[in-house]
């Protein structure tokens, strides 16, 4: 498949329902904003706002912006970066891989020469004066958060159109400095972190300087024991990760895509949008029809973004539960790597370069779907990603994980899969 979330397809194929697939493959909160009871009443019969006048103060009144900077409304971040991409006509386009598919597919069509950069290994290489940058921070599908304002002056000097796609920056906390969600909600929660209780470091939060070559280093010496503290404890208040929104002011090359459907659990409401220079937006909008968003859309959106209290909630589970994700998959003992995400899904490589598409198999009898992550530049098929969800859910998937090494490790008669050294289990069932 090469998007995560087809539910579809899966189930037609396993003969069940999709509401009956436990899905890790779409990067979606399982935590909803917003009561759905509020969506009766909303008129349908007027054309909508053509200006989306009240979204777009809800969404300022979240994600604040300067003067002189402007916003445009998609039917999703997809359709942002189909249309931003169509309307900047790139020559030179280069994509901080791996990155979200969607980029190099559009790139593609338009026949683009694209140059893919690994940021594993060679973040900080050069680029062509004048060429159109794409980095996704975090970035998908490991999940790594990085510092951009050293690669920010890089393109700037290099004179670069700048596209950033921070739709999963929400989930994101940083450590130090960053916006203070704590002022946006009226109850803010204790502030929770997954700390490595043996190694008692800080959590990982990779700059632009840290390149992610150590993440390997990190996750197979990742202890197993993990422990949950909270504020109470002396943590500092969660922070939310910092947005280039601002620079945008001081840069009018520089362009900001969000989707609004991974943070706000709505990837039925198609909802994301493009910051940038006033002067930019408005040479956007030249070739966007009008009453683009449906009326119901709208009105759960903003709904959706009046609820404050939702943030600190929202990340402090996913914190959580993301720890408890990554227990589950160091547990397994099928991964020797687990990459230091910082958003709302883990990346993991198979140890012993197992097949992604095998253990997506073994977990169907459980209709667990996951993603392969073969068809993201620089990644193979021992590369599968798997979504933070709720807590019975990643029990399930240990359970399974777990039934799949049982079988893994008992003794073969048909086929000789020996055992490997060590600690990790060869996906050979
Ligand atoms: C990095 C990134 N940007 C944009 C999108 C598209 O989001 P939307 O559902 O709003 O089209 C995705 C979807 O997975 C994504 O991973």
């Amino acid at each position: 498949m090469n998007h995560g979330g087809n539910i579809y397809q899966f189930a037609q194929r396993l003969g069940c329902l999709p509401e009956q697939v436990l899905d890790f493959s779409a990067n979606i909160n399982p935590l909803q904003a917003v009561d759905l009871s509020c969506l009766q009443q909303v008129q349908l019969t007027p054309y909508a706002d053509p200006d989306y006048g009240l979204l777009k103060q809800a969404i300022k009144q979240r994600y604040p912006y300067p003067s002189g900077i402007d916003i445009e409304l998609f039917n999703g971040a997809s359709a942002a970066i189909f249309a931003l991409l169509r309307n900047l006509q790139p020559k030179d386009l280069v994509c901080y891989a791996p990155l979200y598919g969607e980029y190099a597919h559009i790139a593609g069509e338009m026949g683009c020469k694209v140059q893919y950069i690994n940021r594993f290994n060679q973040l900080m290489a050069d680029i062509p004066e004048r060429s159109t940058v794409i980095f996704v921070n975090p970035s998908t599908p490991d999940g790594q958060l990085y510092d951009l304002n050293e690669l920010l002056a890089k393109w700037q000097a290099a004179n670069c159109t700048i596209i950033i796609d921070e739709s999963f920056l929400d989930f994101s906390t940083a450590r130090d400095g960053g916006r203070d969600c704590s002022r946006q909600s009226s109850a803010f929660p204790p502030s929770m972190e997954v700390r490595s209780a043996a190694m008692g470091r800080e959590p990982m939060r990779p700059t632009a300087k840290d390149d992610g070559r150590d993440c390997s280093r990190q996750s197979s010496a990742f202890p197993p024991s993990m422990e949950v503290r909270s504020a109470a404890m002396g943590t500092k208040p969660m922070r939310c990760a910092d947005s280039v929104a601002e620079q945008i002011a001081g840069y009018d090359k520089l362009y900001l895509i969000k989707s609004l459907s991974k943070f706000y659990g709505c990837a039925g409401i198609r909802i994301g949008f493009i910051l940038a220079a006033t002067a930019a937006i408005k040479e956007l909008r030249r070739f966007e029809p009008a009453w683009k968003l449906s009326s119901l859309d709208m009105a759960y959106m903003q709904q959706a973004l009046a609820n404050t209290d939702f943030i600190a909630q929202t990340r402090q589970q996913t914190t959580h539960l993301r720890g408890l994700l990554h227990q589950v998959l160091y547990d397994s003992g099928l991964f020797d790597k687990i990459y230091p995400g910082q958003a709302n899904f883990l990346l993991a490589r198979l140890a012993n370069q197992g097949d992604g598409y095998q253990l997506q198999a073994h977990l169907e009898t459980a209709r667990i779907l996951i993603r392969v992550c073969d068809n993201f530049a620089s990644l193979d098929k021992s590369h599968v990603r798997f979504a933070v969800k709720d807590e019975q859910a990643i029990t399930r998937l240990a359970g399974s994980l777990q039934i799949i090494v049982g079988a893994a490790t008992r003794p073969r008669t048909v086929r000789d899969c020996s055992r490997p050294s060590g600690r990790s289990h060869n996906l050979c069932v």
